[in-house]
């Protein structure tokens, strides 16, 4: 078998690269490794920055989106119970979009008329550099596909990134000591706008999918174990992290997923190796606390099927050449402003008291001040491409 472009993966990147380069007329496979469901299972951030619209839209698949998302015009900020709502409207003249990445992906799957290979087992990237191919095991049967380029979109986990030879790439790594833990519930969300919140017994947040259903995490240890969370446990623990006022107006219920995701910082460099890109969560992790993880993959993949749309059409090989230059400048920006969130909101075993009082200056500093509230609402609505 023979295609222009095999996609590692079918999460938001692969799907939305796949579905862009369908659009273009670009003959694209994708490779999974999971079953549909079990893609769709995953719960994931929920929040779109202006560029993933756009992008939706462009893909053909913003419809549902614009029917059913939340356009959520500000966030609020809470410091040891003191308030701040940050009006990005007021501040930035831009907004966000709470739209679960399950809706984005279930959207995208939906869209798809090309071929998606899942439950591909022993995916193998051979010979990227000069006659790239891909072999992979379904059904007991191994299949070989040749093409001219492949966009590796499988995941921090995939294979990859893991198939470059390591002396050709550098990786930069902050693991932070802590997780956070999530529960979905079929409630009412506390407030109408989602919460971050920084409490001496550790960083808490409300968050929403619709009207009806709130995702709520509080920070634990690395180490804690899911089990050891019944439900009343955990509302317990977030209403003692949230300001009294929003602990009282907490609706709570019995949980519908509850899971713990360890919190990561992590770049490599560079992000082409001859007809191999990768793009998503296989080239960078943000921690979830400034909600990028998601628009940084859209953003990635925007950039890379234009790229290689150019270069399959023989017009010019210019894009494929700045791919990585180009979208590695946008990561560190999401990496900075993910790693100052993270480090303003958590509490962190070693920080002492004087990283505690700096903290608490970096706050004050924010409620007291426009211009460093333009730079966080300029940051968390979404620098430009
Ligand atoms: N072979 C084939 N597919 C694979 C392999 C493999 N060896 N390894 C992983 N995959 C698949 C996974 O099963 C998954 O469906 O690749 C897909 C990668 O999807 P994601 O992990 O969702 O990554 P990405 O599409 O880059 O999306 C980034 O996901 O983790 C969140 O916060 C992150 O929202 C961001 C988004
Ligand atoms: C979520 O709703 O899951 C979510 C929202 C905002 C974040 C992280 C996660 O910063």
């Amino acid at each position: 078998m023979r295609t222009e472009v095999i996609i590692i993966g079918a999460g938001p990147a692969g799907l939305m690269l796949g579905r862009l380069l369908e659009l273009a007329g670009v003959d694209a496979i994708i490779l999974e490794r999971k079953s549909p469901d079990y893609v769709l299972g995953r719960i994931r951030a929920g929040v779109l920055e202006q560029g993933s619209m756009d992008l939706m839209d462009r893909a053909g698949v913003g419809a549902r989106m614009h029917a059913e998302g939340l356009i959520h015009h500000g966030v609020e900020l809470s410091f040891d119970g003191d308030r701040q709502r940050l009006d990005f409207t007021d501040l930035i003249g831009r907004h966000v979009m709470v739209y679960g990445q399950t809706e984005v992906t279930r959207d995208l799957m939906a869209a798809r008329k090309a071929q998606t290979i899942y439950d591909a087992e022993n995916v193998e990237l051979h010979d990227f550099d000069t006659n790239p191919h891909v072999t992979y095991t379904k059904d007991g049967v191994t299949h070989r596909i040749d093409c001219r380029f492949i966009a590796g979109c499988d995941g921090f986990h995939g294979v990859s990134r893991q198939s470059v030879p390591q002396s050709a790439l550098t990786t930069f790594e902050r693991v932070y000591p802590f997780g956070w833990l999530g529960i979905l519930v079929d409630k009412p969300p506390v407030a109408d706008e989602l919460i971050y919140a920084h409490h001496a017994r550790g960083f808490a947040l409300c968050s929403q999918r619709s009207p009806t259903r709130s995702r709520y995490y509080v920070q634990v240890p690395t180490d804690e174990k899911v089990e050891a969370w019944s439900d009343d446990r955990f509302w317990d623990e977030l209403r003692a992290r949230l300001n009294p006022e929003t602990a009282e107006a907490l609706q709570t219920g019995s949980s519908i997923e509850k899971s713990i995701a360890p919190l990561r910082s992590f770049v490599a460099e560079p992000l082409r190796f001859g007809c191999l890109f990768l793009a998503g969560d296989a080239a960078h992790i943000v921690p979830p606390t400034g909600a990028k993880g998601l628009n940084l993959a859209m953003s990635d993949v925007a950039v890379l099927a234009d790229a290689l749309i150019e270069a399959v059409s023989e017009k010019s090989e210019a894009g494929i050449n700045a791919y990585s230059a180009k979208v590695l400048d946008r990561i560190w920006k999401a990496e900075r402003f993910s790693w100052w969130m993270t480090s303003l909101l958590h509490t962190f075993p070693d920080a002492g008291a004087f990283g505690r009082r700096i903290q608490r200056a970096d706050f004050d500093y924010l409620a007291s001040s426009r211009i460093a509230q333009q730079s966080l609402a300029e940051n968390y609505t979404g620098l430009p491409s």
